[in-house]
């Protein structure tokens, strides 16, 4: 059942298919008299960037080390702004609105059913099991025929849990559709990608991102690591330009910084103190296992408790309205500062709603 390279093509939507991309400026010239692109002639640096040039459409450089970074291809990754921008790649390639149809294991990342209403595409949504784990047994079991791909985040946002690889390696394995493995968090698990299970599975698409460890998520930096054939046609529908040129330098040099390794492990360090503090506090019945940069809590109140937290600007996200997540609060791990005062104000509001 496995897919080939070949069957890749006839998954994408077909006006696509033969889709001549538009050809710009700067594709093969990039130094010379360049009179091709009405720009303006005249230098312009920004923090030392040249800003009157349009960028390199291909990002050349920062796919060349981000692929070195990875260990593969070039052909093998492409880089948007944000891995927002790598959805709307995905939807374009495969989904044909109303008819093509994509499934979503919840609880998860919001965004994937926001950009499936977007491109007019029905939503299958296959729930996590109590331990939000994936069953792949029993997704391959209900999957309808017309589902194109399958949405899964792991690290899952907002449960913070890795999902299980080998269920993830029988879905690739079993379905002759695409699987998008969304790994903005995996860089705080310890885990090793999905990317290496590329050579294996062409239908394999991993999302990764700059706004997490790499802590640049203003820069608006995240990247696609797929088959050739697949990077090809993202190639083909993305906007010429995605990458500004300071994006494309600040993302070479991101990657060969050392310093995101110190930063990840003051995280980890914290994410434990408050995952401790949280499990002391009276009213908190849950702290769920976290392999990301977040806890997932359940709290007696929620609602109310998040209300008051806002109130003095401290700003949690209220998860009580996903299936599976009564009660359930999802705080990003901050400074250790932050952490103290989150970890003070939540016992304050705990305790004020025990004597109610
Ligand atoms: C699971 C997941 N994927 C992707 C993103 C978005 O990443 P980016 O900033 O690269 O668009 C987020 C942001 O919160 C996320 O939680």
């Amino acid at each position: 059942m496995t897919v080939d390279r070949q069957d890749l093509r006839g998954l994408v939507r077909p006006n696509i298919r033969d889709l001549e991309p538009y050809s710009c400026a700067r594709e093969t010239v990039q130094k010379g008299i360049l009179l091709d692109a009405n720009e303006s002639p005249y230098p312009l640096t920004r923090r030392g960037t040249l800003v009157n040039r349009y960028p390199d459409p291909y990002q050349r450089e920062l796919r060349r080390v981000l692929a070195e970074h990875l260990g593969v291809d070039s052909g093998n990754v492409l880089a948007g702004s944000g891995s927002d921008e790598v959805l709307d790649w995905i939807f374009k390639v495969f989904c044909d609105s109303r008819q093509d149809c994509v499934a979503v294991a919840h609880p998860t990342y919001g965004m994937y059913q926001v950009m499936a209403r977007i491109f007019d595409v029905p939503v299958f949504e296959f729930e996590l099991n109590r331990n939000f784990d994936f069953e792949s047994d029993r997704f391959l079991r209900v999957v309808p025929d017309n589902v194109k791909l399958l949405f899964l985040c792991s690290p899952n946002n907002p449960t913070g849990n890795l999902l299980n690889r080998d269920e993830i390696r029988n879905v690739l394995v079993n379905w002759d559709r695409i699987v998008v493995v969304d790994e903005a968090y995996l860089e705080f698990s310890g885990g090793e990608s999905m990317l290496h299970e590329l050579g294996e599975f062409p239908n394999l698409i991993v999302m990764r991102t700059f706004s997490k460890a790499f802590g640049r998520a203003g820069l608006r930096l995240g990247y696609v690591v797929a088959d050739s054939v697949v990077i090809d046609y993202f190639v083909r529908v993305k906007a010429p330009y995605n990458l500004n040129t300071m994006t494309q330098i600040e993302g070479v040099e991101a990657l060969s910084s050392l310093e995101e390794g110190g930063r990840i492990k003051q995280i980890l360090n914290e994410r434990e103190r408050v995952m401790k503090g949280l499990k002391r506090l009276p009213g908190v019945s849950a702290v769920f296992p976290s392999d990301a940069n977040f806890l997932l809590f359940r709290a007696l109140g929620a609602e109310a408790v998040c209300r008051k937290l806002l109130f003095e600007g401290i700003v949690v996200r209220n998860r009580s309205s996903l299936p599976g997540l009564k009660s359930c609060i999802r705080v990003t791990i901050g400074t250790p500062e932050e952490n103290t005062l989150f970890l003070e104000r939540l016992r304050h509001h705990l305790e004020a709603q025990n004597d109610e």
